[in-house]
């Protein structure tokens, strides 16, 4: 058998748009498949296709040498097909074991489902991993990183021939996203074939043998990873060539403008930070060092227990968001789906959503501003959708994240915090962010940045903040930053620990 999985000649359209266009994909067994392309260039599409989520116009797929045609994940699943898709949509109410068991639950003598087991297995599975979860929490208590990874496990952990996984390192941290691979290593050994989708192009390099790219629905090319570089894949991906990845410029930086004072919160502890005009303060740190609890209390969505902010020196009283809001005080979420965007919604809707007091003229909605405020966004981001009508539902996943930076754009914040901006985002579409940073930097508004990826760190800031544990355990200028460096003080609090088990 030469191909485990032979997709040819697949086409799917949406109204509006073609999300792919005659594409043909072959994947080897025992063998780590790279799909890449641009944000909305119809990589989703084609899992979903594959898993039977939509149906595709016209195409033929073939699984293990026999045409097949996909109904629905189940069907896949029992076929040898598990499949980590991006948007992450676990039912919450499950705990963690019956979610990893869902549909293939331990069964006792008399047929019913053996609880004690599907426990111990969850359990058992958890701790191969290195994961410290109880396989009886409930999902709802897990933040995003964590249904990454439980979702990571439901997926390596079928018995598949053939693993998809659509951005899985998107949300786990380095260390993590080193256990994944190991995973990933393992599986290839045993001879199951891994896609694998990633903007993080490194990744590709690093686990990888061979790359497909798609841009704009169509495929583009094919090869063996080492017959390709880093600049290869991302002018195949974007058409054109992008030379410096971190167009990060110099910018005058004025006074402090806003200031936090020993803040003390559930999960972050005497935290005092001043950030000043027109600076970038990059946030480094691991999953749960605290870093979006410290942000997200101060934009008045988790509780404060003590401590004082001032804005421009004056003292900020932030009780909910609608008064870091009022005060010029922006954050976007690291999980849009839940805060970012309301996916019901169109694209306009979403982005004017939240400055309609601002194009209101008389208390009537002025139209035309509307429309000439959101197409600019729309534009400037390089946001890639039909009409200002479509649902962000039917957004790509890169594109519903710029949708969420478009919509605080256009308030002309002082103080733009953000949390993982260009998760998900592809590299095109990502130096377009960076680049609108600089441009809001220079316009004076003071940006915190918390980010998972060091290079973007390091590339963007002009000093950089690590937490560890809940508290400020590092601060480095720009020509201080190394990866080393940051990543020690990340650490600081757990070696203690350590020492202390020992
Ligand atoms: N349910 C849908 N309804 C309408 N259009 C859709 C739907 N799903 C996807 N599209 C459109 O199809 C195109 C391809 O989207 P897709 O999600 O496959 O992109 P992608 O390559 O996965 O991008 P990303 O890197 O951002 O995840 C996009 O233009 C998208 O807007
Ligand atoms: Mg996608």
């Amino acid at each position: 058998m030469e191909y485990v999985l032979e997709l040819k000649g697949i086409s799917k359209a949406f109204p509006g748009v073609r999300a792919l266009d005659n594409v043909h994909f072959n994947l080897k067994p025992g063998c780590v498949h790279a799909l890449c392309g641009e944000n909305g260039a119809g990589k989703s599409t084609l899992i979903k296709i594959i898993n039977g989520i939509y149906k595709m116009d016209q195409g033929d797929i073939f699984y293990k040498g026999e045409r097949i045609i996909p109904q629905n994940p189940k069907q896949m699943l029992d076929l040898g097909v598990a499949t980590i898709h991006q948007e992450l949509s676990p039912i919450l109410d499950m705990t963690i074991a019956e979610n990893i068991f869902l549909g293939r639950e331990p069964l006792n003598k008399i047929n019913l489902i053996d609880v004690r087991k599907l426990y111990r297995d969850t359990q058992k599975l958890l701790d191969d991993y290195g994961f410290k979860y109880n396989s009886h929490t409930t999902m709802r208590n897990l933040s995003i990183s964590d249904l990454a990874l439980i979702e990571i496990v439901k997926a390596v952990s079928r018995d598949a021939s053939v693993v998809i996984m659509d951005e899985p390192t998107s949300s786990i941290t380095e260390s993590e996203t080193m256990l994944l691979f190991e995973k990933i290593r393992q599986l290839k050994a045993q001879g199951i074939s891994v896609i694998y989708i990633s903007h993080k192009i490194d990744e590709i390099f690093e686990i990888c043998d061979e790359v497909t790219i798609f841009r704009d629905g169509k495929w583009v090319f094919n090869c063996p990873i080492k017959d390709i570089d880093k600049n290869g894949i991302i002018e195949k991906m974007v058409g054109r060539e992008i030379r410096e990845q971190f167009p990060k410029e110099d910018v005058e930086i004025g006074d402090s403008i806003f200031e936090i004072r020993e803040l003390d919160g559930w999960r972050f502890h005497n935290v005092s930070l001043n950030v000043r005009r027109g600076e970038i303060v990059g946030v480094a740190g691991l999953v749960g060092a605290g870093r979006s609890e410290l942000f997200r209390a101060v934009f008045g969505l988790e509780e404060i227990k003590s401590g004082e902010m001032f804005l421009e020196g004056k003292q900020l009283r932030i009780r909910e968001s609608k008064d870091a809001i009022e005060a010029g005080i922006l954050m976007t979420s690291e999980d849009r789906k839940r805060e970012g965007v309301v996916l019901c919604l169109s694209v306009r809707e979403n982005i004017i959503l939240s400055s309609l007091k601002e194009i209101m003229e008389y208390g009537l909605l002025n139209f035309r501003k509307e429309k000439s405020n959101v197409n600019e966004m729309i534009e400037k981001l390089s946001i890639k959708i039909s009409s200002q009508n479509d649902l962000v539902s039917s957004l790509s996943g890169g594109n519903q994240q710029k949708v969420v930076l478009a919509k605080w754009l256009l308030k002309s914040p002082k103080v733009l915090i953000l949390d993982e901006p260009t998760r998900g985002i592809d590299v095109g579409a990502k130096y377009e962010i960076y680049k609108l940073m600089c441009v809001l930097a220079k316009q004076g508004v003071s940006i915190i940045m918390i980010s998972s990826e060091l290079l973007e760190l390091i590339g963007m800031s002009d000093r950089i903040v690590v937490m560890s544990r809940g508290k400020l355990t590092g601060e480095m200028n720009r020509s201080e930053f190394s990866q080393k460096r940051i990543m020690e003080f990340a650490i600081r609090g757990f070696e203690n620990e350590q020492s202390k088990a020992e």
